[in-house]
């Protein structure tokens, strides 16, 4: 049987970042037929709707970016929150992706969200933005189980491995639900 591709959205360009940490511990629990990418955002340039007119070739990060999107099955999102909502990076990144009108790479694909924060809040702002920006783009997000990681840097020992404890239970139960509900919406023409 074919394996899934699922590509991976890391909202923070940080060295070091925690939603990296935590989308590598995703990746690791996640079912075997998943075949996933962690897809570059950090250096894509700032959207810009001029630069996608008839005509006008676009910067050459954004086709490479829409052509590693384009043929992903699904998408998961890993992210912190900026000031109550999603880091710009990710947010240019949904730009760049869902245009030229018309040849959006996100529309009709399942997805899943996590968020983190170091704080006490685990990024439910960012987490919500995010869902309400890709209800917009037709992504169709898992609902259940929610994942607002806060304190996240407790998830991790000091070499970065994830912790056996509730917190490592709960991504398990997330990717298990998140494989189920790929395998039922799987995008058509893909
Ligand atoms: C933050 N952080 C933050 N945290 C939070 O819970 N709510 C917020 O609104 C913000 N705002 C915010 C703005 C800016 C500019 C920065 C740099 C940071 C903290 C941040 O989300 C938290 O430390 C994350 O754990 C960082 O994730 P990465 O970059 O390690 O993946």
């Amino acid at each position: 049987m074919s394996k899934i591709s699922v590509a991976v959205l890391v909202g923070s360009p940080r060295a070091g970042s925690w939603s990296r940490k935590l989308a590598d511990a995703l990746i690791a629990l996640a079912p075997p037929d998943f075949d996933f990418s962690v897809v570059d955002i950090n250096g894509l340039p700032l959207f810009n709707p001029d630069l996608d007119q008839r005509g006008v070739e676009p910067p050459a990060p954004w086709t490479a970016f829409r052509g590693a999107l384009r043929p992903a099955q699904a998408l998961l999102f890993i992210t912190p929150e900026y000031n109550r909502s999603v880091p710009a990076v990710l947010k240019n990144a949904l730009e760049i992706g869902s245009r030229p009108y018309g040849q959006s790479v996100w529309a009709g694909k399942p997805a899943a969200i996590a968020s983190q924060s170091s704080g006490m809040m685990g990024g439910f702002g960012a987490n919500h933005h995010l869902r309400q920006i890709l209800v917009f783009l037709d992504v169709h997000v898992l609902a259940q189980p929610e994942i607002y990681l806060n304190q996240v840097d407790k998830l991790f020992d000091d070499k970065g491995a994830l912790l056996e404890g509730p917190g490592r239970d709960l991504l398990v139960r997330f990717m298990g639900q998140f494989h189920g509900y790929v395998g039922r919406h799987l995008p058509a023409g893909v």
